[in-house]
């Protein structure tokens, strides 16, 4: 056999062992079995001297082909062997759940909104949703809110351009209406989302700020009730020792309407013996009929309070813009 002929089979068996190993270990011995020391290749580089003069530079260079030949298809085996030895030997499951937590945490507003949801899911409430752009039937005229109620001032409320109906709703209490509409009593929802009113900005006021709405319909609600839950709410929300008054008020929704205000060791910190944070009251008449429950079967309470007002309340904060400025030095401290 010439010395070309041994070539082609070396060079085909050690392509065929690159192929086969299977993994880092075995393609190392397949490289010592064809380029090693005593590999079957190295050992017909060692024959090259040997050769007639004539026949040397073809044959070495058939060599050098077939040896880079071989060394690429060892590099791209080994890639491809380490690729996989670098992988996860069982299959990756996405939806376990993480053992670590994730960086970040939940904002100040979003953690005093998930622990208000969680007291009233214990007194069974759920959670209900509305449109941010409502019309003023939801907003205004279904709450009994007369057309000349300041609230529904252009220099209150943000009306969409183009002389619709449309409107950036003024409180949650929108959804009352909402709910109704769609379902029968009983109902007990609590409505979290963002409200939209034209003040400008200062330590107290924002022009979009989160509110959450209570609603409570079924046969003799009475403002027992009312209190009863609200007292329960606030309590595990910022610690037994707070107390709460409830101050004769008007709202057009409901009668008779209450304010609701504070007290609490924080409050007399910040300078005030009492703090406003919700309106309530038993709903009106007139409200049940716009939705076509019975006023005479149906009895219930609503209230609305501002979740910024609460989270200043129990972390001590002085400014409500703090909230919208994502500040990390801030966030990071809850
Ligand atoms: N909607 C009122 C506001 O924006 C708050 C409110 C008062 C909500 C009385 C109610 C209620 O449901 O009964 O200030």
């Amino acid at each position: 056999m010439s010395f070309l002929d041994q070539l082609e089979p070396v060079r085909e068996a050690a392509l065929k062992s690159f192929a086969e190993a299977a993994d880092l270990a075995a393609l190392d011995n397949a490289r010592a079995q064809s380029l090693g020391i005593n590999g079957a290749f190295t050992a017909l580089l060692k024959q090259l001297s040997q050769l007639p003069k004539e026949e040397k530079p073809a044959a070495g260079k058939r060599l050098n082909e077939t040896k880079n030949i071989l060394e690429a298809a060892l590099a791209e085996r080994r890639g491809t062997l380490e690729l996989s030895a670098s992988l996860p030997k069982i299959a990756t499951d996405f939806s376990l759940p993480g053992r670590r937590r994730t960086a970040g945490h939940q904002h100040p507003l979003t953690q005093v909104t998930d622990d208000i949801v969680k007291s009233f899911r214990k007194l069974g409430f759920v959670v209900a949703d509305g449109p941010e752009i409502e019309d003023d039937h939801h907003c205004f005229d279904a709450l009994n809110t007369p057309a000349d109620h300041p609230a529904r001032d252009l220099q209150d409320t943000f009306y969409l351009a183009g002389g619709s109906r449309s409107l950036l709703r003024t409180h949650t209490s929108s959804v009352q209406i909402r709910v109704m509409e769609k379902q029968p009593p009983p109902i007990r929802i609590i409505v979290p989302g963002r409200v939209y009113r034209r003040d400008n900005a200062d330590a107290t006021h924002n022009p979009t700020f989160h509110q959450i709405e209570g609603l409570y319909v079924d046969k003799n609600v009475t403002v027992s009730d009312l209190k009863g839950t609200v007292e329960f709410v606030f309590k595990q929300l910022l610690g037994d020792e707070v107390k709460l008054r409830f101050r004769p008020h008007y709202f057009s929704y409901t009668e008779p309407s209450y304010e609701i205000d504070f007290s609490s060791a924080l409050v007399r910190k910040m300078g005030k013996d009492w703090l406003e944070i919700a309106g309530c009251g038993m709903v009106h008449p007139q409200v049940f009929k716009n939705v076509g429950y019975d006023p005479e079967v149906w009895t219930g309470w609503a209230f609305g309070f501002g979740i910024e007002r609460i989270a200043m309340i129990r972390y001590g904060i002085t400014d409500i813009r703090m909230f919208y400025q994502n500040d990390v030095r801030f966030l990071s401290q809850f």
